[in-house]
Parts: C-alpha cells; structure tokens; sequence
C-alpha cells in the first residue's frame, strides 16, 4: 500500500513524547512490511539538524493560501530506510525555533497558523508530487485538519489525493482549540464553521476536524477508545467522539525493540535480559551515582520519566511525599513541563537530598538510565491513552505501579489481584490510591521471590509493534 503519515513529532527528529516513538516506530514497522510510507513533518529545527535530515533534498516550493494570503513553504526529503521518505515541511517564521510548540511558559501565539500552514502545505505537496496514496494517516490535532483539507483539496481541483483517509487521537485533552476568526485562515466553505463542522464552543477545533470527517478513527489502546466516550475522560468531545462509535477502533501501541531493550540499549552502562540481571544491576549503581546517591543502596529505588503535567498524575506523587521522606527508599524523577509541578519537586528533592532527585530536562539517556536502573516506575496517571513507559517498564525488569485507566489497565496486570500472572501494581488515580500501591511496593520488593517472579513475567511479555503494525494493516485494509 502507498501510506502518507503526517504528524507533529517523529523519534529521533523530534520528540516530546510518546508521539514521537509512536509514530517513528509504526512508521518504520510498515515500512519493513513492504508498504510504501511517507511521514510528513514540521521542518522544525531541531529535526533539520538531526544528521539523517541534514542531507534531505529539496524537494517542492509551494504557495499554500491561508485566508486572503499566500504563505511560501519548501518541501525537503530524506529517505531513513528503504521504502520510507521523511518530508520535513519548511518555513524559518514558523518551524526554526527552539522547541516545537513553545517558549516554556506558554504556546506560541501563532500555533494556529502554523499547524494550519503544514496541514495544508502536507496536503499541496501530496497534490503536486501526485502521490497518490491508498491511505492518509494524521496523527492529533497539528494534523487534525488533513482529513478534511483532502476531501476538499479533491474537490476544487477534481484530482483523488488519497482513497482513505484515518485519524489517529493520541490524546484528547489536546484539542487545538482557536479563536472563530482563526476559520478564516483554512478557506474552508463556511458551512464548516459549524456544529457538525469544526466550530466548537465559539472557538474551532482542529482535533475535531479530525475525528469528524477522517474515514476511520483510533485510539492508542482499546479501553481509551471506550473511555473518550463518556464525559468523565472525553474532555468535552465524548459527544463528538460518539457520533464515530461505528468507525472508531483501540489498538495499542508497542515498544520499538530496536530502541528499547536491554539486552541491545547502547544508552546503558550495561546490557542484559531476564536469563542475566548482571547488568541490572549495573545500571542500578550508575543510576544512583547520577542522583548523587550512596551507590551501595539496597532499599528500593522507584523512578519517574514523564512531561510534568496534571495527566501524569504528579500531583497524587507530591501529596505522597511522606512516603519516600519517611520509608528507607529512593525517588528519582526525570521530567519538565509545568513550573509549580518543577518547583514542588524540586524543593522536596532540596529537602531530601540524600533521598530524591529531579532532573528537569529532556535527556533521553537518563530516561534510559531510570527505566533499567530502577526496582519501581511510578506512573499514576490520572488518564492516560496509551502510555510507553509502564511497558518499556516491564520489558526493562522493572516493576511498574500504575493507575487503573486508559491503555495503562490494558497493558498492566496487577500482582495482587492475579498473583500468579501478575506484572505490575495497579491503583486507583486517587492519593490513597496510590499510597495503597506504594506500600504494596514495599511489601513486594522485601518479598525477594515473589518480586523477582513478578519481574520475570513483565520482562517475558511481547510488546513488539508486529500485533500494532497488522492491526493497522487490516484497519487500513477493511476501510480500502
Ligand atoms: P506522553 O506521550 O503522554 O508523554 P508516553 O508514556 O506515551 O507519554 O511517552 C513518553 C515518552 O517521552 C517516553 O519515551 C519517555 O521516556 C519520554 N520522556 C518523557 N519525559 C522525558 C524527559 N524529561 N526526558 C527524556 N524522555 C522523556
Ligand atoms: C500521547 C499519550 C500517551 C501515548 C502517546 C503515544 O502522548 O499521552 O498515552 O502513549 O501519545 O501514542
């Protein structure tokens, strides 16, 4: 099949999370089937300078109309692997900044515009380069308005872009939400701007353009899918999203061994696999040395890589704080985002410091370093889509405590309940519930046996993208 992705992120260009390794990984994975893949990006910076992207070829200048204007873009290509092309969306004024969608503190004013322009400059280069694909895949709401643009794009100039067209919602809470007068810039016909269009609350919402008129729609993981529909965890959208039961579908994202697995992690001081935890152990010592911490410790070590954000729930984890103050543990915590959840944490680490760390930047290697390196991964998420890290968790032998939501309940089993298939703990996104599971950890860690039994069962399991990459196969398929 000939596949157009279009996203906002793409491991290892650019990365915010789990976008990024989702759609990298998915990408790939079709790619090796044999299908013919494009991915289309922002040309933002840091993808630019990344080695890979720095011998793309400019490829198309387009003119892409936005309102009573005419903004220019350069098209440039790279091809990673065999069968996959990387088309990196270019304009300086919008995409050669420091980080993609802000300055730290807040968005960027123009996101609108500049998620609009790649929509629509993804959709003229699909027309001009006439690529004639059997599937267009968008990824959220920077790609939300695809769907739509093809159909429209199709019928101004009587040519067929794309045969189907799929939308995938990594997360809901994300709506790109604009002011009205933001319609004005898509040239969509006005009878859009309305209920049944992308108006949303007085505002419009590119997500919503996504999940109105994409041919298929997905979730990241089956039960979020089921989730999204009540009003407990649509954000507003439940009753959007329920007009699409019939063509909405969860399947789960994997792990890409090729970047996360123990045995092969060339970010690790030391590599291994459930036959020889050696290197575990390794990786335990180096860890506790980067927090600045006796590296002779026994006690448990319960780590945390996530955007700080209400989502993750790093809230229930401060209102726990007298847990890891109290108890003869460690808490390290890899994450940046939210400056009050930065603040909070790092008061309690300058409180403890022989017993918590933060680290608050982006740094893939110690994401690496925690998930071997630690006994535990805190992941307490009030909701959560998918979620990579409780699986990279299980993969890596180390013991994930997660909230009973989203893809999270779909891909945890808790050792409790099921003591004899259990690969995790699981808890309700409250503070007692979490506090319930942070001394249940306890009691499993001073239960070598058990724990090691548990371990051994998270590390044994398949998260490969093969079951992901067919389901998408046979989603695109049916819908062709
Ligand atoms: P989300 O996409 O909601 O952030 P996921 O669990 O799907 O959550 O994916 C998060 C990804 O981002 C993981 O690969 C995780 O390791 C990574 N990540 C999050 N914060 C950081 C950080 N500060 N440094 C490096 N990697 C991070
Ligand atoms: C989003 C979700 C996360 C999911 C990721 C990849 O960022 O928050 O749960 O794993 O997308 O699909």
């Amino acid at each position: 099949m000939k596949i157009v992705h279009a996203a906002s992120e793409l491991f290892p260009f650019i990365k915010t999370g789990g976008l990024a390794d989702a759609v990298g990984a998915l990408t790939c994975a079709l790619a090796d089937r044999g299908h013919e893949v494009s991915v289309f990006l922002p040309g933002y910076r840091a993808a630019r300078e990344h080695p890979d992207a720095a011998k793309a070829e400019l490829r198309l200048r387009i003119k892409v109309e936005m309102g009573d204007q005419f903004l220019s873009g350069d098209v440039r290509a790279f091809s990673p692997r065999k069968n996959l092309t990387v088309y990196l969306i270019c304009r300086e004024e919008f995409f050669d900044r420091r980080a993609p969608y802000g300055n730290g503190e807040r968005d960027y004013e123009d996101n609108a515009e500049r998620f609009i322009f790649f929509s629509k400059a993804v959709v003229e280069t699909m027309r001009l380069a006439d690529l004639q694909a059997d599937i267009v895949h968008a990824h959220d709401w920077q790609a939300g308005l695809i769907p739509l643009l093809v159909r429209e794009t199709e019928r101004r100039h009587g040519a067929t872009l794309a045969l189907k067209t799929v939308f995938t919602i990594h997360n809901i809470a994300y709506q790109g939400l604009f002011p009205a007068g933001t319609f004005a810039r898509t040239n969509l016909p006005d009878e859009l701007n309305q209920i049944d269009g992308i108006e949303y609350y007085s505002q419009i919402s590119l997500l919503k353009g996504g999940i109105l008129f994409a041919d298929r729609v997905t979730t990241v993981s089956p039960r979020y899918a089921q989730e999204i529909q009540t009003p407990e965890f649509g954000c507003g959208m439940d009753g959007v999203i329920q007009t699409r039961v019939e063509d909405l579908s969860g399947l789960l994202n994997g792990v890409d061994e090729a970047v996360w697995n123990p045995a092969t992690d060339v970010l690790l001081p030391a590599r291994y696999s459930a036959a020889d935890l050696k290197g575990k152990s390794a990786c335990r010592v180096e860890l506790l040395k980067r927090a600045g911490f006796e590296p002779k410790f026994k006690g448990a070590i319960f780590g945390m890589v996530c955007r700080l954000t209400e989502q993750k729930g790093v809230d229930l984890l401060l209102a726990n704080q007298d847990f890891f103050l109290e108890q003869d543990v460690k808490l390290i915590v890899l994450g940046s985002g939210d400056k009050r959840m930065e603040g909070e944490l790092q008061a309690l680490a300058a409180q403890a410091p022989k017993k918590i760390y933060l680290s608050a930047r982006l740094d893939e290697a110690m994401s690496h370093l925690i998930e071997a390196g630690s006994d535990f991964f805190v992941m307490p998420s009030l909701f959560e889509p998918c979620g990579l890290n409780q699986m990279y968790s299980q993969v890596y032998g180390t013991v994930p405590i997660v909230s009973r939501v989203g893809g999270l309940a779909d891909t945890v089993i808790d050792a409790d309940e099921f003591p004899a298939t259990g690969t995790g703990l699981m808890c309700a996104p409250s503070v007692a519930g979490l506090s319930d599971a942070l001394w249940r950890a306890q009691q499993l860690f001073g239960e070598a046996a058990r724990y090691a039994a548990v371990q051994q069962r998270g590390m044994k399991r398949d998260f490969s993208w093969k079951v992901a990459t067919a389901g998408y196969e046979k989603l695109y398929s049916d819908a062709l």
